[in-house]
C-alpha cells in the first residue's frame, strides 16, 4: 500500500489539537492547545467556554500542525476527526471544520471514536505492538477494559458502573484542595504518602463481571475527610492521596489481568489520561512481569487528549474502507463497538 498521510483533528473536551501522522504510526506533528488554565478557576470544564475556545483555536492549530510537518493541505490524503464521545458543542467545532476542509479539498473523511483514538496512541509509540491485546482505557470520562481483536474491532469486557477513574481522581483532588485537573496532582502527592496507611474499599462484583465502581471509594474518602474535620483532627493529605490511588490502581490492575487470562492473551496495554499515573504504570508493569505478559503504555503526552491518536485511528478505519461523508455529525454518547464507525 502507498504511504498515507492523515491530518487528525481532536476537539472533544478542553484540548484543541491537530496532527499529521504517516501510515498510522509515525508522528510528523502533534499540536495541542490546552484550555486548562481557563477552566481551572471553575474547578472543571465549562462546555460553553470550551466550544468558544475551540472556534478561536482550530484554524491556527491546524495551520501550525501542517507547518510543523512541513506539509500543506494538498499533501494530506485523509482527514480524521473525533466524532464522539465528548461535549457536543466542542465536538461540533472539529467535525464542522473537518467536513468543510474535506469537502473543499475533495479529501476522504473519517469520523473517529475518541476511545479508539486513546487505544491507537500506543501504535504511535510502539512499532512492534499489534492486536490482539487487552487494553485498559482510563480517562476523565471512561473506564473500559477492551478486547482489541484487530485494528478496528473492539469488544468491551468491563466498564465503570458509575464514576470514571479520572473523574474519581478529580473529585478527590478537589476534596483535599488540590485543584483541577486532579489526577496529576494526586499522583504527585501520593509519592510522599503511605499507600497502606488508610484502608479504603475496593469493589469487585460477585457475578464474575469485570466492571468497576468508584463511587463507594469516593464516598469513603470524603467521609474520612469529613469525620476528621468534625473531630478537629488534621489529615495527612499525602497518605489520603496514596491510599486512595492504591485502591483505584489495585482494582484496575486486577480486573485487567483477569480479562487477559480469560481471553488467553499475554499483551496488556494502557491508554487514556489516567494511564499517565505512575503507580498504575508501575503496578501493571510488575504484575505483567510476574505473569510473563508484555505491558505497553504511551508517553504522558500521548495518554491525554491529542490529535495524533485520532489520525492513527483514522488511518486504520480508512484502510478498512470505513469512511464518513458530509452527513457526519457529533455523537456525544458514542459507544465503542464492533465497528466503531457505524455504531452510535
Ligand atoms: O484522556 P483525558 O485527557 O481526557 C478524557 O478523555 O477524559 O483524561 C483526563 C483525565 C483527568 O481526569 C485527569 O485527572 C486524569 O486523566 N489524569 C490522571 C493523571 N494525568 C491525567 N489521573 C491520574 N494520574 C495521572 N498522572
Ligand atoms: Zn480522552
Amino acid at each position: 500500500m502507498k504511504d498515507l498521510l492523515v491530518l487528525g483533528i481532536e476537539s472533544s473536551c478542553d484540548e484543541t489539537s491537530a496532527a499529521v501522522v504517516l501510515n498510522g504510526r509515525e508522528i510528523l506533528s502533534n499540536v495541542i492547545s490546552s484550555q486548562i488554565k481557563i477552566h481551572k478557576k471553575y474547578g472543571g470544564v465549562v462546555p460553553e467556554i470550551a466550544s468558544r475556545k475551540h472556534i478561536e483555536s482550530i484554524v491556527p492549530v491546524v495551520s501550525d500542525a501542517l507547518a510543523k510537518a512541513n506539509k500543506t493541505l494538498d499533501d494530506i490524503d485523509v482527514i480524521g476527526v473525533t466524532k464522539g464521545p465528548g461535549l457536543v458543542g466542542a465536538l461540533l467545532v472539529g467535525v464542522s471544520f473537518a467536513k468543510a476542509v474535506a469537502f473543499s479539498k475533495k479529501k476522504p473523511l473519517v469520523g473517529v471514536n475518541h476511545i479508539q483514538g486513546h487505544i491507537c496512541a500506543n501504535f504511535l509509540q510502539h512499532p512492534d505492538l499489534e492486536p490482539p491485546f487487552i487494553c485498559l482505557v482510563v480517562s476523565g470520562g471512561h473506564s473500559h477494559i477492551v478486547y482489541v481483536k484487530d485494528y478496528v474491532t473492539f469488544e468491551i469486557l468491563g466498564q465503570t458502573r458509575d464514576d470514571a477513574a479520572g473523574e474519581a481522581f478529580d473529585k478527590i483532588a478537589r476534596a483535599v484542595g488540590l485543584g483541577y485537573p486532579g489526577g496529576p496532582l494526586v499522583d504527585n502527592m501520593a509519592k510522599k504518602g503511605d499507600a497502606h496507611s488508610i484502608e479504603f474499599p475496593r469493589v469487585y462484583f460477585k457475578d464474575r463481571s469485570f466492571d468497576f465502581s468508584f463511587s463507594g471509594l469516593k464516598t469513603a474518602v470524603l467521609n474520612y475527610i469529613n469525620i476528621a474535620n468534625q473531630k478537629n483532627e488534621s489529615i495527612n493529605i499525602y497518605d489520603v492521596c496514596a491510599s486512595f490511588q492504591q485502591a483505584v490502581v489495585d482494582v484496575l490492575v486486577e480486573n485487567t489481568l483477569r480479562c487477559a487470562k480469560n481471553k488467553k492473551l499475554s499483551t496488556v496495554v494502557l491508554a487514556g489520561g489516567v494511564a499517565a499515573n505512575n503507580q498504575l504504570r508501575q503496578k501493571m508493569q510488575d504484575e505483567c512481569c510476574k505473569n510473563g505478559y508484555k505491558c505497553y503504555y504511551p508517553l504522558t503526552v500521548l495518554c491525554t487528549d491529542n490529535a495524533a491518536m485520532i489520525a492513527s485511528a483514522a488511518y486504520y478505519e480508512y484502510s478498512n474502507n470505513n469512511l464518513s461523508d458530509i452527513t457526519l455529525n457529533a455523537y456525544p454518547s458514542l459507544k465503542l463497538g464492533k465497528n466503531s464507525v457505524n455504531e452510535f
